[in-house]
């Protein structure tokens, strides 16, 4: 098929400095100019990120972080504060949203409800039309696009790089669609409702027919193509939003929560599916979620916001081993982190009232500043094992247990906190029972208690203390 094999500078992206502020985000106090200047909000603060090309990109955070706004921003549907988004070569702060080469798939799918799955998956192809037509109607424009029509793009620096046969494709496309002749137009309007044989199909419309047939194979929706999306389940329309994206060939995907309208079962399957499609397609995408599964079992990388920032990215394995900061290691992991207040009595001893813990010496020069000073121990549920009792264990007392079969998840309260533990399946837990755990010194977190950023991270390797 005609995506694939694109030039990799022109398929990454790169997000430079990024703010939005919202002006007059709406208090109840905004109801003069002064009130509404008072009420803005900065909701997305430094954003530094490249997305490599053909890369999977996972955005997660929780609700109101900022995720959909800032794929609003790079696919130009929302103005940028400051900063700069580039595609490729190309800087696309000011182009409008049909400039960009970009398609998203939104949370709502937003389907046409009055078209077909067909006319759903055409209808963006036969606008490129107009938005070839617009770039030559643009005089800053008009010289590149005359030019770029088979030798390639020019650059914000007047470099052309190579069309890619995915971009030729879109070219020959728009191309097709500029040369019809408004009698064509008009014919193949006229007909498109009739049976397949009285249809007139100009060489544009033949053109997309093989693309909406061949994303409509590629999506298992080639039997639903004269449906309205009404008349489709859930996981249909979803298919058929992403065919949309898909048939339009573009540089970039954004995905904003495409599974959040979906049931648990089918969220597991697409999830798959999706993944399998992107890497078919090679082409660089942008997901967005608040499902950290999701986001663990999806992404060649992830980054984590939170309040309008970005707090790490990195590939799921090294976020689970290494988060940078408190607010990363308690939202990737499922049970989460726990979180225990401790002091550092020597530097490689930590003190609570009912235990202590001897740290490897990997720790001792990460520790030497902390001596006499609280940090805060971070302990995975997998991290705990049942023991005897000893002053480096913890006694607990179990209040939930979840056994699982492969597993089981305890809840067991120590001192004042409820601790998430994992154990195996070895025997049965009783609610009210008294244990002892042990800590894996060589696993555990340690976290500034004021900046909350991890301690020992900073090793030019990122090697975890004490890790082999
Ligand atoms: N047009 C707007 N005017 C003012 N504030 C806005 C506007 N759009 C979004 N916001 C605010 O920006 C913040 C980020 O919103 P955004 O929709 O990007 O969050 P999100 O991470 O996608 O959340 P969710 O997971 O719930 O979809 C929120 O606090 C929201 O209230
Ligand atoms: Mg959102």
């Amino acid at each position: 098929m005609i995506l694939r094999s694109r030039n990799p500078a022109v398929a990454q992206v790169v997000l430079e400095n990024l703010y939005k502020t919202f002006a007059g985000a709406g208090g109840p106090a905004s109801q003069d100019a002064d009130a509404e200047a008072s009420t803005e909000t900065t909701v997305l603060r430094r954003i530094d990120l490249t997305i490599t090309d053909g890369e999977f990109m996972v955005l997660v955070g929780p609700s109101g972080c900022g995720k959909s706004t800032l794929l609003r921003l790079i696919s130009g549907l929302e103005e940028i504060t400051a900063g700069n988004i580039w595609v490729g070569q190309q800087q696309v702060n000011t182009l409008p949203p049909k400039q960009r080469d970009i398609a998203m798939v939104f949370q709502s799918y937003a389907l046409y409800p009055h078209l077909t799955v067909y006319d759903n998956l055409a209808f963006g192809l036969r606008r490129m039309g107009a938005s070839a037509e617009f770039l030559a109607s643009s005089t800053a424009a008009s010289k590149d696009a005359s030019e770029s029509t088979n030798s390639g793009l020019k650059d914000s620096l007047g470099q052309t790089a190579p069309l890619s046969a995915a971009d030729e494709a879109n070219h020959q496309l728009q191309a097709a669609l500029a040369q019809r002749s408004p009698w064509q137009t008009l014919l193949s309007g006229a007909t498109r409702r009739l049976p397949k044989g009285l249809r007139y199909l100009s060489p544009a419309d033949r053109m997309i027919d093989q693309r909406v047939r061949t994303v409509a194979q590629m999506l298992q929706i080639d039997a639903l193509l004269n449906r309205l999306p009404r008349q489709l389940s859930g996981g249909q329309k979803q298919r058929v939003a992403l065919g949309r994206a898909i048939a339009r060939n573009p540089q970039v995907f954004l995905m904003d929560e495409p599974q959040s309208n979906l049931d648990a079962k089918l969220r597991t399957e697409t999830r798959a599916q999706i993944v399998n499609l992107q890497h078919q397609l090679g082409i660089t995408t942008i997901y967005v979620t608040h499902d950290q599964i999701e986001a663990m079992t999806m992404g060649d990388r992830i980054a984590v916001m939170n309040q309008g920032q970005i707090q790490q990215v990195a590939t799921p394995l090294e976020l689970y081993r290494h988060p940078a900061n408190r607010f990363v290691a308690a939202f990737i992991g499922s049970p989460p982190m726990n979180f225990l207040s401790v002091q550092v009595s020597a530097p490689l001893r930590l003190s609570h009232a009912q235990f202590h813990l001897t740290l490897p010496a990997a720790w001792a020069q990460t520790m030497k500043s902390y001596d006499g000073q609280p940090v805060m121990l971070g302990v995975r549920p997998e991290h705990f094992s049942l023991s005897t009792p000893a002053p480096e264990n913890l006694p607990v007392t179990v209040r939930r247990v979840e056994a699982l079969g492969s597993e089981t998840y305890l809840a067991v309260q120590f001192d004042q906190d409820l601790l998430q533990v994992r154990v195996t399946p070895a025997r049965p837990f009783a609610i009210e029972e008294q244990l002892w755990l042990a800590i894996d010194p060589e696993k555990i977190h340690l976290f500034d208690p004021h900046s909350e950023s991890a301690l020992g991270i900073a090793s030019p390797d990122k090697k975890f203390p004490g890790e082999r």
